[in-house]
């Protein structure tokens, strides 16, 4: 694919509102009227972003020598930008660093929360490269009705639940807007040389920013660029420059559309992309997760009880009404809740497909099917909690504290 666009003011790179009229993607609304949820084809020409194929998956077993990621394997992750550039210039010795992040608007993260920092994870692990992870306390205080200090305080609480998705200190460094940047001139510079690259117009037709909108939301996008730069961290680089590697959701690409319109203007390369699909709300595919409509959402936090009766009341099922029924004609995997999950969250592809098989034809009931997902779900969010429950403060400082981390390049 190559609608990628050097000139966002030339080419309006627009909120994807007009993507496709049942399809609304952009930072702050994922609404699809299809029960199968947004069309991701249609979005990848949209934004003139890559499809991650069977080719660049080989490419990343060669590179790795790894079995890839399943959230890879299975199209979860289906979009990029950049990312054989990555591979071929690590393969050359070239190395790079991962940059994500997350705005904290609840205390607690949910299901959907985690899969980019999975992802990260793996990369970090199978890379060996360095993380930085961006809390944009700032940006929630922007936008929701959460004060400056609640939105700082519940940074550092998510810290904490990303921190238990278990992160090698050595390896990342984890900040929260309103505390770092007031700390590191070098961050503030490089927001400045971004600031000075993107007008007005350019933020309205890429954000929808109107007349009306607050002056700090039409700054922010600088503010999600800059860690994009690897001069923003000058105690891990050292004032070295290295390509990064963003693993994100898909309606984050706007801001990192900017971020590689901008950087060859300034001296950098453009950052390169992951984008995964979203993930359903328990009501169905139609929209996201969301932290805050708890019915539709499984929290980290949620107790082995409220996770069962979340996911036996709320899961959208793709069963039939009857067992009869569902004998007969058997049960839709595609917009079934429960089974979406399971390709979130089950590693093992073989039972994976039996499940699938087994719902498809009838074999395997909805109560079946959700039961499964329970028993998966339950020690895995216990021991979650578990791992968070360690996490005391002393640890946190480790890793928001700016330092040198460990990698050999
Ligand atoms: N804007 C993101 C959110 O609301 C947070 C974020 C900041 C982010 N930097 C990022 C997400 C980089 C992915 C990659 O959650």
């Amino acid at each position: 694919m190559s609608g990628e666009t050097n000139h966002i003011d030339k080419v309006p790179i627009g909120t994807v509102q007009e993507n496709d009229e049942t399809d609304i993607v952009d930072p702050w609304t994922v609404v699809s009227k299809s029960e199968t949820g947004v069309d991701y084809d249609k979005l990848i020409k949209k934004f003139g972003s890559s499809k991650i194929d069977e080719e660049l998956l080989d490419r990343f077993e060669k590179v790795t020598g790894k079995k890839v990621h399943h959230l890879l394997r299975r199209g979860i992750f289906f979009s990029h930008r950049d990312m054989h550039t990555i591979l071929n210039n690590f393969e050359s010795g070239k190395q790079f660093y991962l940059y994500t992040g997350r705005g904290p608007s609840s205390t607690s993260m949910h299901l959907g929360h985690l899969i980019p920092f999975q992802l990260c994870k793996w990369l970090q692990d199978v890379f060996d490269v360095p993380l930085v992870i961006q809390l944009t306390d700032d940006e929630k205080t922007l936008w929701k009705d959460i004060s400056l200090e609640e939105a700082h305080k519940m940074a550092y609480e998510n810290a904490k639940d990303i921190i238990a998705i278990g992160f090698d200190v050595k390896k990342t460094f984890i900040f929260s807007d309103f505390d770092y940047i007031g700390q590191c001139p070098e961050f503030y510079r490089n927001m400045v040389r971004i600031q000075k690259c993107v007008t007005f117009n350019q933020v309205k037709g890429i954000f929808g920013f109107d007349d009306s909108t607050v002056i700090g939301k039409i700054a922010f996008p600088a503010v999600q660029a800059t860690p994009a730069l690897s001069t923003s961290f000058p105690e891990i680089f050292n004032g070295r420059k290295l390509q990064c590697l963003i693993p994100c959701a898909i309606d984050q690409d706007p801001y990192f559309r900017m971020t590689r319109d901008v950087c060859p203007r300034i001296g950098f390369s453009k950052p390169a992309l992951l984008h995964s699909k979203f993930f359903p709300a328990l009501q169905g595919a139609q929209t996201k997760m969301s932290a805050s409509e708890a019915n539709s959402t499984i929290f980290c936090s949620d107790t082995p009880k409220q996770l069962k009766n979340k996911i036996n009341k709320h899961a959208f099922s793709g069963g039939q009404a009857t067992v009869e029924d569902h004998r007969r004609i058997g049960g839709n995997c595609d917009v079934d809740i429960a089974f979406q999950y399971l390709r979130f969250f089950l590693e093992d592809d073989e039972r994976l497909e039996q499940i699938r098989k087994d719902y498809t034809s009838g074999e395997l009931l909805t109560g079946e099917l959700k039961k499964f997902l329970i028993d998966l779900l339950s020690p895995m969010i216990a021991e979650h909690q578990e791992r968070r429950s360690k996490i005391t403060d002393e640890i946190l400082k480790q890793y928001i504290t700016p330092r040198k981390l460990e990698f050999n390049f």
